[in-house]
């Protein structure tokens, strides 16, 4: 039995990146061998194991054929006489094929290493089409690693095209679609996720309610709230806030997004005209926009709102740099709003909706003192 570090260890030790996590490979060795030295299994359709004291993943070699459409029709063989090189050859890409043994040496048969530092991404075999979400892994790997200089082999796109004209990408479950943005959404370059997946035909598949113009918007308004936020909440609701509400529920439902990426993008959506023109609207407007998005109750969110929000309008403006005071407006204004309550308007002996009445106009001329940033109508 001989154990080798294989994936994402190797291939970011290789590239000078902190390593997150060890999975192993077993070669020659059977399920009960492994349960004897106390390993605990986990996999259901694979033979993956837990060390007894690391809890690092052990995964005995295997081959995957597949016989019949979608995640169930595949034939694992993980027989002891599985070879390294098998295993290694199913794997998705090259980069992500090569294993280092305990003296370690690398074990390298697909050229991974040539191509870390070429710098491609390059599917390991035909194999690859057989599992679709592989689409989805090549375009978050481009999103973590294209500031590197990472870019997608030529061959490797024109299969990804394929996979989505075959219909391959159809197979894909909501759940690791939502698991796969996530992932991306988080990563420096998010936008390069979705770019991946524009230039081979899946953006389009995957979300049809977003248009092809719309998309180059949310492409601009995810680089923006990429640089405004790390916030994977706000990224994703800048992706979608051009878009109309209906699109941006049937998405998220789609994607079965978690209630507060959805609220947050549905906010974003809803009151993105309010944030735009926030500069130019009298106070009663501003009152009323920010208890519509329930900024004095849900403090938070409203900042996140304020992010994505921001992010969708240096978009749409297509000027960045340009001095975009609306976040800093509201925020204020929100502050200064929320810093008048109830008691104090005890004095006045008002109850009901005659209070509310006076506390509203106690905000509103709280809000008129705030400094107006000069009047700016470029948008709509
Ligand atoms: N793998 C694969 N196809 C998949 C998923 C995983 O071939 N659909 C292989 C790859 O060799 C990958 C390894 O299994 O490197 C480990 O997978 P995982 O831990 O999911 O990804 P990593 O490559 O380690 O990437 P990350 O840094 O995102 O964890």
């Amino acid at each position: 039995m001989k154990t080798y570090l294989v994936g994402g260890a190797v291939r970011d030790k290789l590239l000078g990146l902190p390593v997150k996590e060890h999975d192993w490979v077993v070669v020659g060795a059977t399920p009960d061998e492994l349960t004897a030295l106390g390993y605990r299994r986990v996999g259901q359709d694979f033979p993956v194991f837990l060390h007894p004291d690391t809890k690092e993943e052990y995964a005995l070699a295997r081959t995957e054929r597949k016989t019949g459409p979608g995640y169930k029709g595949f034939d694992v063989d993980f027989s002891g006489s599985i070879t390294l090189e098998e295993d290694l050859k199913r794997r998705d890409l090259t980069v992500n094929a090569i294993a280092e043994d305990e003296d370690g040496n690398l074990i390298d048969p697909f050229g991974g290493q040539a191509d870390l530092n070429k710098r491609i991404l390059r599917h390991v075999s035909d194999a690859f089409v057989e599992d679709p979400v592989r689409l989805l892994r090549l375009a978050r790997f481009l999103a973590r690693f294209a500031d590197l200089g990472f870019t997608i082999a030529p061959e490797t796109g024109s299969l990804m095209t394929t996979m989505v004209k075959n219909g391959e990408i159809d197979n894909l479950v909501p759940e690791r679609v939502w698991q796969e943005l996530q992932k991306a959404l988080n990563e420096t370059r998010a936008e390069n996720f979705f770019d991946a997946l524009q230039q081979c035909g899946a953006l389009e598949r995957l979300f049809p309610q977003i248009h092809p113009e719309q998309a180059a918007l949310a492409q601009q308004a995810l680089i923006q709230a990429c640089s405004l936020s790390k916030d994977a909440e706000i990224r994703f609701a800048a992706w979608l806030g051009c878009a109309s509400e209906n699109s941006i529920s049937a998405i998220c439902e789609q994607l079965r997004a978690p209630k507060s990426y959805q609220e947050l993008a549905l906010l974003t959506g809803k009151y993105q005209h309010f944030f735009e023109k926030s500069t130019q609207l009298p106070p009663p407007d501003i009152l009323e926009g920010l208890q519509a998005v329930d900024a004095f109750r849900r403090p938070e969110r409203f900042e996140k709102y304020l992010l994505a929000a921001e992010a969708v309008t240096r978009a749409k403006t297509g000027q960045p740099d340009w001095p975009h005071p609306q976040r800093e407006y509201l925020y204020n204004a929100s502050k200064q709003a929320m810093a008048i309550t109830a008691k104090d308007l005890t004095k006045t002996n008002l109850s009901g909706p005659a209070l509310a009445a006076e506390l509203s106009k106690h905000r509103q001329a709280a809000i008129s003192k705030i400094k107006r940033p000069y009047r700016w109508s470029k948008l709509r």
